[in-house]
């Protein structure tokens, strides 16, 4: 198994943290089991002096050498050094110093457990006895040893000494189930930090590895989302990135696409005027300025197509304002039936050119107010009156008209006109298309009239319906709000 450099922190972290907390462990208990250990030593001692007390006291005896053999038996029964002192520390038995010995023993006042149990009774000390080298504990008791047959030649302190080699075996014996234990604790927290860590290490790399495939290009990688917990969700909001970033490139892609196609169609549909214009004032430079039968027509078309060329750039720069957003709307409710009037008293010569009857609707209600942008709609009914004008047929009819609908009012331009076959009905809102080409060109369009209206009108809140039959005429109408 790789180590994830996730996982070796997490365990080390763990198992230092246990480490530590183990060593202080230990060293809190080995010193408390010592204390304890001693303190219980210190208590048996003091209950082996009551219990010699009256040992001795009962066998009294004033002879220096028989109380010397009697603490020597009690101190081999009991495996303890039985000291007997007086009041002013001389040492009047030792059961580990040989009778003939006792006088030349130091004088014992000064040592720290009579001086302690002078002041309190009972005096302790521990200590590295000089002798044996080993640390020996000492109990010391004030007793009152007068009786019935005498004051035993004054003993004044009875000390009993213990060397501590049981405690230290005990201790060392403590510490060793201690540090086992310990071992074991630190292989089980290692284990199952090792365990958990690697439960959150496999995810995050599974992750990184994703993030780095997304990184690289590929956009259909998707992160598994196994659980609800934090890494999950992480997972969760990169595939919804992805995902959003996916479908983010295939608009951007698909935009990109659509202005390249426009700038084609743009230059396309500016060459063929431009190669028109260049052509007429060609011919008229080469001789036929001079040609009276020709050069007034030539100067007319030449015109004509320079006309068309300010028509077409007029277009293009109004679908650039709208499309890209510089174009503001101003709403505000004025009378739909002026706008009407105008507009139809506008086309009303284009029509008659045409040998089109261009009417408002009869008894259209008066003073209806309704709420846009009243230049923006200008421009739509300037585009949508030239259409059915001008795909129209001779002797045909163009009427204007609204009718108020769920609370809206919806205006209408009917035509008796070519009409659009369904197949082409969604596509003549799009940028240059044209059901018939030629004919575009013969009228004057430019193929983004339609487009400029369905911008417009969508920035009302609505949308232009088509209703045609091919051959009877069609009607375009949309909605606006009513005051
Ligand atoms: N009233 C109509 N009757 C028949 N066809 C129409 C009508 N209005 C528009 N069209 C068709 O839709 C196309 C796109 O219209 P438009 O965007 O105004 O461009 P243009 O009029 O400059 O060609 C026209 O070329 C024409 O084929
Ligand atoms: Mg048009």
């Amino acid at each position: 198994m790789r180590m994830r450099r996730i996982q070796t922190r997490i365990t080390l972290t763990y198992f230092l943290l246990t480490l530590f907390a183990f060593i202080a462990f230990a060293i809190v208990a080995s010193l408390a089991t010592q204390q304890h250990l001693t303190n219980q030593k210190i208590a048996e001692l003091s209950r082996r002096i009551d219990v010699i007390i009256p040992l001795l006291k009962s066998e009294i005896n004033n002879d220096p050498a028989v109380l010397h053999r009697q603490i020597r038996n009690l101190a081999l029964a009991a495996d303890l050094r039985i000291t007997l002192i007086d009041s002013t520390g001389v040492v009047l038995a030792d059961s580990d110093v040989p009778f003939e010995g006792t006088p030349g023993i130091k004088n014992h006042l000064q040592r720290p457990e009579i001086q302690q149990a002078m002041r309190e009774n009972i005096g302790t000390d521990m200590r590295l006895s000089s002798t044996v080298n080993e640390e020996f504990l000492y109990v010391a008791k004030t007793v009152d040893m007068r009786g019935a047959n005498g004051d035993l030649r004054g003993v004044k302190f009875i000390r009993l000494s213990a060397h501590l080699r049981d405690i230290a075996t005990m201790a060392k014996e403590e510490r060793i189930n201690i540090l086992i234990a310990g071992a074991v604790v630190l292989v089980l927290v290692t284990g199952i930090s090792l365990f958990v860590s690697h439960r959150i290490a496999i995810p995050m790399e599974q992750i990184a590895d994703a993030v780095e495939n997304i990184r690289s290009g590929d956009l259909d990688t998707r992160i598994e989302v196994k659980e609800n917990d934090e890494i999950g969700r992480v997972a969760q909001a990169v595939n919804e990135m992805v995902e959003k970033l996916k479908t983010d490139i295939v608009q951007l892609k698909k935009l990109e696409r659509v202005r390249s196609e426009f700038l084609g169609n743009v230059s396309h549909e500016l060459r063929t005027p431009i190669f028109s214009l260049q052509g007429f004032l060609e011919t008229l430079l080469e001789g036929a300025i001079d040609d009276t039968a020709v050069n007034r027509d030539f100067v007319q078309k030449a015109y004509n197509h320079s006309v068309r060329l300010n028509t077409l750039l007029g277009d293009l720069i109004t679908i650039s304002h709208i499309e890209s957003g510089e174009m503001k709307m101003s709403f505000r409710y004025f009378i739909l039936n002026e706008l009407l009037s105008s507009v139809v008293e506008e086309f009303t010569p284009t029509a008659e050119n045409n040998k089109v009857s261009l009417r408002l609707a009869p008894n259209l209600p008066s003073n209806v107010e309704v709420l846009g942008d009243k230049e923006r709609l200008h421009v739509v009914f300037d585009n949508l009156l030239e259409n059915a004008i001008k795909y129209n047929k001779p002797g045909g009819e163009v009427i204007v008209s609204f009718e108020r609908q769920n609370g809206k009012v919806r205006l209408s331009v009917a035509d008796t006109g070519v009409g659009i076959a369904p197949e082409h009905q969604p596509r003549i809102f799009e940028r240059f298309y044209r059901v018939d080409r030629n004919r575009s060109r013969e009228v004057g369009g430019t193929g983004l009239g339609l487009a400029i209206v369905k911008h417009i009108i969508e920035a009302h809140g609505s949308s232009v319906q088509i209703e045609s039959k091919v051959g009877k005429g069609s009607v375009f109408s949309f909605t606006l709000k009513m005051a």
